[in-house]
């Protein structure tokens, strides 16, 4: 087994890198309309559920398999199991999916950025407090075949500098800093949006548990949820996990990651629908929650409201940075050690590639809608490919080979650091990675493609 020499520096610095790849536009954009679509607290204890039983198990996982491989996710499958050669095909299947994730997760990110410019400049304040003219905003904006295009580009500009400064100097300095600025931002916002009039009416929706809307489909977008919010089903884990260091607690890493991402996502609910409410406006999903119904809120609040503005956009474009960052190194990290060409050789190449499929993404929401695959725009197709094909696939082949392919006595040495460790936990770690993961997966991808 070869020894990388890349690694995160602490235990500190590996926790806020992976912290920061799951704390992300998924927390705080999808995680509060699905929670309060869902039937609010019923979702939320299912979904906690998910994250520790099913989430965490499989981010130890990808942990175990990348620290034990010390390579990127091809090379990974293919060292832990010498004999069947083929399961790096899994590993290229997560790279692949980070690859088509990223592309998606710019469109987004580069809204999110425009955001934050148009709250500066004034803009988003001047569109008033009727609906109309902010949703009518949104719709002109992210159709446009310029405007958004540039926002993606300079979003994407500020992930490959990170990338470009390496593992340690990169991406763990910028996310010791960014994460807790983003704790902070999202603190302050709760605190806003909680002492506004009427504010316990939006608490209410996202935790009062209604059962009745605990459908079949809000069960699985629980777990679908859960794994999109940890980031794991993609390799972005088994890289990371490669770089924590030799002496780190894998189970006290992931338990730490997985309750930060939980945390936050809670505190996104509680920062938008009690200002949301408060403002007697319809708690609308999809984007139309962030960006046409939250100008609305923010513009309610005078001048107080522009500053509110940026924070908050301010907050999902940081979010969504470490989240991207995590992604591009999954592509960095795994084309460097194939070519073995320079690290900031391959960071440009696939740089560029990806934010060109970002870009064509973006216009197939106004000059390319009419380029159409299986019915839908590019747009939509691949958030369908995003959210119920690569994903689910890639965790369920993750667990299975962990449970399955990989001798106990290697997952156990890796798992307990070498026998150094006492690790209570090892023998519900392993029950679950290689009978209930495996089941709750593949009713997941089952019906995903069922529905
Ligand atoms: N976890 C991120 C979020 O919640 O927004 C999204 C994400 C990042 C998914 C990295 C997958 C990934 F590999």
């Amino acid at each position: 087994m070869s020894t990388q020499q890349k690694s995160f520096s602490s235990s500190l610095g590996a926790i806020m890198a992976a912290v920061g790849s799951a704390v992300g536009l998924g927390n705080i954009w999808r995680f509060p309309y699905t929670c309060g679509k869902y039937g609010g607290g019923a979702f939320l204890l299912v979904y906690i559920c998910f994250v520790f039983l099913i989430g965490s198990v499989l981010m130890m996982s990808e942990f175990v398999i990348g620290r034990r491989a010390q390579h990127t996710p091809i090379k990974a499958f293919q060292t832990l199991c010498p004999r069947h050669k083929a399961w790096g095909l899994l590993g290229l299947l997560g790279v692949i999916t980070s690859f088509f994730i990223l592309a998606q997760y710019l469109v987004l990110s580069g809204w999110t950025t425009g955001y934050v410019s148009h709250s500066i400049t004034g803009q988003l304040a001047a569109l008033g407090t009727s609906s109309a003219p902010i949703s009518e905003h949104f719709a002109q904006f992210s159709t446009h075949p310029v405007q958004p295009v540039i926002y993606l580009v300079v979003f994407s500009a500020l992930v490959l500098c990170v990338i470009l400064g390496g593992v340690q100097k990169g991406i763990e300095n910028v996310s010791k800093v960014l994460m807790p600025v983003l704790a902070l931002l999202i603190l302050v916002l709760c605190v806003r949006s909680l002492t506004l009039p009427g504010a316990m009416k939006g608490v209410e929706y996202l935790f009062s548990p209604d059962f009745s809307k605990l459908t079949g489909e809000g069960i699985l977008a629980a777990l679908g949820q859960a794994l999109f919010s940890l980031s794991v089903g993609m390799g972005v884990m088994l890289v990371y996990g490669s770089y924590i260091p030799v002496n780190e607690n894998i189970f006290k890493t992931a338990m730490w990651i997985t309750t930060c991402d939980t945390l936050i996502a809670i505190l996104s609910g509680l920062a938008i629908f009690p200002a949301v409410f408060s403002c007697g406006l319809d708690p609308a999903g999809g984007p139309g929650l962030v960006f046409c119904v939250l100008p609305n809120v923010f513009n309610t609040m005078g001048t107080a409201g522009i500053v509110f503005s940026v924070l908050f956009f301010l907050l999902l474009t940081v979010a969504a940075l470490t989240s991207a960052i995590s992604l591009l190194e999954v592509l960095t990290a795994t084309f460097a050690e194939h070519t073995r060409t320079r690290r900031a050789f391959g960071a440009i190449l696939l740089s560029l590639l990806v934010t060109a499929l970002g870009v064509l993404f973006s216009m197939s929401l106004g000059t390319l809608s009419h380029i159409k695959i299986t019915g839908l725009t590019l747009f939509d197709f691949i958030d369908r490919v995003n959210s119920i094909y690569l994903p689910p696939i890639c965790a369920l082949g993750t667990v299975i080979f962990l449970g399955w392919m990989m001798p106990d006595a290697d997952v156990r040495d890796e798992f307990s650091n070498h026998g150094t460790l006492s690790v209570p936990v090892y023998g519900l770690f392993r029950f679950i990675a290689r009978y209930i993961a495996p089941l709750a997966l593949l009713v997941v991808f089952i019906s995903g493609i069922l529905m």
